[in-house]
């Protein structure tokens, strides 16, 4: 596997493939990588002959109170299990290279309608910095196809929405999330969690999965649905920010008539904020 920091070395590998006949997949990330980037990575190798990942901590998806500086950096160990997972090309560039102009007059991608509530909500900005790298990065590796984590439900829908208004010519494929055995999902931010908060993260999932049970059991009112949802996750020690019931396609708050659902949640547990979400349908 070949690393590369700028635009011109990832262009030129990325071309060598393409006149080699090979159809490109890529799969971006922001490292510390974890089995639940590892299965986008061996998605994609099933689904394309040429594998580019890249690993970029995106300063402008972060907000000013958020962890930027102590997001966990961790490229060699990265590097080995990229290659062990089959990619071929890993783009690793530096802020400098991502933004030479600095961010504050960089061209901003906003995606309205799917982008707002939810992180959108509570993290205002996060999904434009999020769509303008992803924008950039599109541009920058030409693939034919990208993968993204179920994990991060809205950001998939995020995506979708930027590719087919923008008239990207990207496949988009979602992955489902990779969990540990106790539930929790996989997330680079778990490693922030001490020993007793580790133990009780597994309640996100649990309860994401008892308001399910409940609607499939025929309760369709959603707003007690989320409040007592919120209070469970209250006992087990985390401070919720949000818990909605949403239809899936669209992200709309959810309606009774409405049988593709998602259940999205995000909670803070000490300082470290998670989020998991369960897609079903009636
Ligand atoms: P990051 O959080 O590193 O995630 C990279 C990709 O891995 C995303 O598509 C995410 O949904 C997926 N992922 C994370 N945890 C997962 C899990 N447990 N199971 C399956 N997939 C998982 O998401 C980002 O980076 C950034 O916002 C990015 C898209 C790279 C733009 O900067």
């Amino acid at each position: 596997m070949n690393t590369v920091k700028t635009v011109l070395e990832l262009r030129a590998a990325v071309a060598r493939a393409r006149g080699e006949g090979k159809r490109i997949a890529f799969v971006p990330t922001m490292g510390n990588l974890h089995e639940g980037h590892i299965a986008l990575v061996e998605k994609a190798g099933q689904r394309a002959d040429f594998v580019v990942a890249s690993i970029f901590v995106n300063p402008l998806q972060f907000g000013p109170n958020e962890d930027l500086a102590k997001y966990p950096r961790t490229l060699l160990a990265d590097q080995e299990k990229l290659v062990a997972a089959g990619c071929h090309l890993l783009f690793h560039p530096d802020v400098e290279e991502m933004y030479p102009n600095g961010m504050d007059g960089q061209t901003l991608v906003s995606v309205r309608g799917v982008s707002e509530g939810l992180c959108g909500g509570s993290r205002p900005g996060h999904f434009d910095g999020v769509a303008t790298v992803v924008t950039k990065l599109f541009n920058m590796v030409q693939p034919d196809l990208a993968i993204f984590g179920e994990k991060d439900f809205q950001q998939l829908a995020v995506i979708r929405t930027l590719v087919r208004d923008l008239n990207m010519p990207i496949q988009i494929m979602g992955e489902a999330t990779v969990r540990a055995t106790d539930g929790l999902a996989l997330s680079s931010r778990n490693g922030y969690l001490n020993e007793q908060q580790r133990a009780s993260a597994p309640a996100l999932y649990r309860t994401l999965n008892q308001l399910a049970d409940a609607i499939r059991g025929g309760r369709r009112d959603f707003a007690q649905l989320e409040s007592e949802g919120k209070a469970a996750l209250s006992d087990a020690g985390f401070r919720p920010d949000y818990l909605e019931i949403r239809e899936a396609g669209s992200l709309r708050p959810a309606s009774t008539t409405d049988s593709q659902l998602v259940i999205l949640g995000a909670a803070f547990m000490g300082a470290t904020r998670l989020i998991d979400n369960l897609a079903f349908e009636l």
